[in-house]
């Protein structure tokens, strides 16, 4: 059986997104398989500076509770964050790719969804900008040699209507805070390419917004690689696999190479997760995959990479997402123990 990485030598590099935590029984078939790797979680930005905070209750906001947001003790490491770093999850990813020559994604530089919550709010404009200045100057001193860097994750809203994220970074910076992120981007990193990374990325509302900030983007020379994200399920139907071609020609119309960054398939219904899934839901999400990368495969030349959203279905992150605690899901190319499925040998056969 071939690996997967050489069965797309000729179309794009192939990658893994990994954890510190699991890497060691990974490597094997990270080695074998991948040319490229993403870190899940250690290179954000709560990963580099776990300043010890109390951090309010997320899902509670997010049910109209608004807690008192957390006391500021020494404020000074939340504008100047070289005071407590902790590179050392990302340092073994990061080594593990150098001294295998495998390339790294860096993900990412800024997040809504990871930052100490309640406190940059208490920042000034002034004072978070010296923070961001100071974390991308950081990790552009620490991990040099990442190809690719996804520069503000996820900046796109999804409410039909909207265009961009209310994010804390937006209300201190301003509407037109992307442009000089970006361009802060292209001065902490000159040698890599930047990726604007997105979700639901084919949908075809929430698309035209990302292709309205790439393209001004582009317009100021900010931005090389558009991301999709790609977390998809094994319910898709034809209509959705004709979305993500006329999503991808979409994006690359404007001449930029795209990157598929966090590819997976869903096999549990949100809506009703402890039911047993279907008995031919394995073959599905095989199927799924299949034809994905027959599509993937004719945007050769524009599509640089494609990565997988973990390697084993041991750890997905879709076996905490949402209310999936009690089952596991299955939607990456590797079971438990690492063995080749089904989905790797149908992507591998064409
Ligand atoms: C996820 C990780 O997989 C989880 O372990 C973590 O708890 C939350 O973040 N979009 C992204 C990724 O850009 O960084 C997210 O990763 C998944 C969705």
């Amino acid at each position: 059986m071939k690996t997967l990485k050489e069965a797309y030598k000729n179309y794009f590099t192939v990658g893994a997104a990994v954890s510190a935590h699991w890497l060691d029984e990974a490597a094997e078939t990270v080695l074998a398989h991948f040319d490229t790797v993403t870190c899940e979680n250690e290179m954000k930005y709560n990963s580099i500076h776990p300043h010890d905070y109390q951090r309010p209750d997320f899902w509670a906001m997010r049910h109209g509770e608004k807690p008192a947001p957390p006391e500021i003790t020494r404020r000074e490491r939340f504008v100047h964050p070289a005071l407590e770093t902790d590179f050392s999850a990302a340092d073994k990813i990061y080594n593990f790719a150098m001294s295998h020559g495998l390339k790294i994604r860096g993900h990412n530089l800024m997040w809504h969804a990871s930052y100490p919550w309640g406190i940059f709010e208490q920042l000034t404009a002034d004072e978070l900008m010296t923070n961001t200045h100071e974390h991308f100057g950081l990790v552009a001193e620490h991990f040099p040699d990442c190809y690719c860097w996804d520069v503000v994750n996820e900046a796109i809203d999804d409410k039909h209507g909207g265009y961009l994220r209310d994010t804390v970074f937006k209300e201190k910076f301003g509407e037109d805070y992307l442009f000089e992120i970006y361009a802060l981007a292209r001065k902490y990193f000159p040698n890599a390419e930047l990726c604007c990374n997105d979700y639901n990325e084919f949908d075809p509302v929430k698309s035209e917004n990302i292709l309205r900030l790439v393209t001004a983007l582009n317009e100021r020379g900010l931005v090389d690689v558009i991301g999709c994200q790609c977390h998809l399920n094994a319910m898709m139907e034809q209509k959705h696999f004709d979305g993500v071609r006329r999503g991808l020609d979409k994006y690359a119309d404007l001449g930029l190479k795209i990157h598929i960054t966090e590819l997976d398939v869903n096999a549990i219904d949100w809506k009703n997760p402890d039911a047993a899934p279907p008995e031919d839901l394995q073959r599905k999400v095989a199927e799924t995959y299949s034809k994905l990368f027959a599509i993937f495969r004719d945007y050769k030349g524009v599509i640089e990479n494609v990565t997988l959203w973990g390697v084993s279905d041991k750890y997905s992150w879709l076996n905490h997402f949402k209310n999936a605690e009690k089952r596991q899901n299955f939607p990456l190319l590797f079971d438990s123990e690492y063995k080749p499925k089904e989905a790797l040998q149908a992507v591998i056969d064409f």
